[in-house]
């Protein structure tokens, strides 16, 4: 017997058998948990103990799950408890390995690949419910039917999207926004004739007659979920990860659906809109349209300007000379970026930062909201090397401070630094920047001239005259300055 014909049994007979009396708590308990872990989660100050709740009650779900299956299924009751275990330990050696064997830098590309995997099992479950729908003409049917369409059509949207997202992240595939002339119509009328097909299969009494539009919706899901995501150029795709982690969420809500499962839709729900909520911010952060990002690219013309400009001579220094710098100034802001994951620079880093408060230098952490690969990077990677959290400032709480500082240190900072954000047409035109040029003077740390930032801008910064390049890996140049201090 499933798990939907459990709840539904209980439910009908209003007879509630201990299994389902313990299921309903126990999903009850999970899903007041799984909102006390997302209020945790928004503050660092309680992000562990967020953590620890969702573990609570991710643990309370599967043990009330796990169990009304086995207890449901008396013909093959041993059957069922080997599958299971089968399905967690291979799921759990998987989830080990990789998550052991993934670099901090490639943490995006994971979650990407991650939230192809819910996409892809809201799909599968989809088919599942399809196939063994009772094939009546009652309006339950229909409308069961319905919920399968929509869990198809939104499950294979995630997948291909997340996989898009994967191949762009880890630079398989460019990350030049795909044009098609007329994109955004094409969209339109896969979705329009997605609804179509739904409503087609709704009005179906049996699988051979729902099997075409359930097919053809399951293939224009699929190239609209590409197409979303080429779309969208590489500047934009720290807010396509939460999109699609977003979408991943309303796939499982809709997986909850077609199982009669009240705490995937739930969870699925949490996690649908803190998704788009955190894409929302992201958006705001980045000054992108969030229906613009969501519609793959509508409404903007991906017209930017590639022109290779001439800034002149960049000025180089030594840790010595930047030792002695930081010794007479007052106060020092640094401004991390993804070369500080990648040179895994945060110890050092904060072991300077103790060395210079001890010293009586006010040292402030300005992070900008898509500094790095992942939202949150900054932060995850400073509070791993116990940077006091007071000190850690967001963008806009330190953007007026940058004029009255003496030094800023730039660790593997890039686009999120670049005043080129403020000239129309670059490619991140408009987004809203750390204003490090204003302090008195700035010091960039990368590994040499030649690369670029993530969006593969020129970065006029390393030019201007109170800037000065430290090249070399950055932890290696943060050492070297702790050892002159
Ligand atoms: P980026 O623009 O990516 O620049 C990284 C800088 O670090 C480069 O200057 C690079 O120069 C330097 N670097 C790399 N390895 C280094 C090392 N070992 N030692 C010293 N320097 C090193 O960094 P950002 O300012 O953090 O900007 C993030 C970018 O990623 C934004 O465009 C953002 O939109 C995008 N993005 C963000 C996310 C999220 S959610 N945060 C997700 C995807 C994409 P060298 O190579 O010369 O060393």
């Amino acid at each position: 017997m499933t798990l939907m014909a459990i709840t539904a049994s209980a439910a009908l007979t209003d007879t509630y058998t201990a299994t389902a009396r313990f299921q309903a708590l126990a999903y009850l308990l999970a899903a007041i948990l799984f909102i006390l872990a997302l209020a945790g989660l928004s503050k660092q100050e309680t992000a562990q103990r967020g953590n620890t709740l969702g573990i609570i009650g991710m643990t309370f779900a599967l043990l009330a799950t796990v169990w009304a299956v086995i207890d449901g299924d008396s013909d093959n009751r041993v059957l069922t408890i080997g599958l299971i275990v089968g399905a967690i330990l291979i799921g759990a050696f998987i989830g080990t390995w990789k998550a052991k064997k993934v670099e901090m830098t490639g943490m995006p590309e994971l979650i990407a690949m991650l939230h192809s995997f819910v996409g892809l099992a809201a799909v599968l479950v989809g088919y599942n419910s399809f196939i063994e729908q009772p094939g009546t003409s009652s309006p339950e049917n229909a409308f069961h039917m319905g919920e399968v369409g929509l869990a198809v059509f939104i499950g294979a949207v995630t997948f291909t999207g997340s996989i898009v997202a994967y191949l762009k992240l880890s630079a398989r595939i460019s990350g030049r926004p795909l044009t098609l002339p007329g994109r955004n119509y094409l969209n339109l009328a896969a979705i329009v004739l997605s609804v179509a097909l739904i409503i087609w299969m709704a009005n179906t009494r049996s699988v051979s007659a729902g099997l075409a539009p359930l097919i053809i919706l399951t293939v224009i899901a699929l190239l609209l979920g590409a197409h979303l995501v080429l779309a969208i150029g590489g500047g934009d795709m720290p807010v396509v990860v939460s999109m699609l982690n977003s979408y991943s969420g309303w796939a499982a809500a809709m997986a909850g659906f077609t199982l009669g499962n009240d705490l995937l839709i739930i969870t699925g729900a949490l996690v649908g809109s803190s998704g788009a909520y955190l894409s929302y911010i992201m958006c705001q952060a980045m000054n992108r349209s969030f229906i613009s990002v969501i519609l793959g690219g509508f409404g903007s013309d991906g017209a930017v300007s590639t022109e290779v400009k001439d800034y002149g001579e960049h000025r180089e220094t030594n840790e010595a000379d930047v030792a002695q710098l930081l010794k007479d100034a007052k106060s020092v802001v640094i401004t991390p970026g993804y070369g500080m994951a990648v040179a895994q620079a945060q110890y050092p880093v904060a072991d300077l930062t103790r060395k210079l408060r001890d010293r009586g230098v006010e040292v402030k952490f300005g992070i900008h909201p898509v500094a790095g690969r992942l939202p949150g990077h900054m932060n995850v990677l400073l509070a791993e090397a116990k940077v006091p959290y007071d000190i850690v400032m967001e963008m806009d709480e330190i953007n007026d401070d940058f004029a009255d500082t003496d030094v800023v240190l730039v660790i593997g900072a890039n686009d999120t630094v670049n005043p080129a954000a403020q000239e129309p047409g670059s490619p991140i035109a408009g987004m809203p920047v750390l204003h490090v040029w204003e302090a008195k003077d700035v010091i960039v740390f990368k590994r040499s001239m030649g690369n670029a930032g993530y969006a593969g801008v020129q970065n006029p910064l390393f030019f201007n005259s109170n800037t000065q390049m430290l090249l070399g890996d950055a932890k290696k140049s943060v050492e070297g300055i702790i050892a002159n201090l």
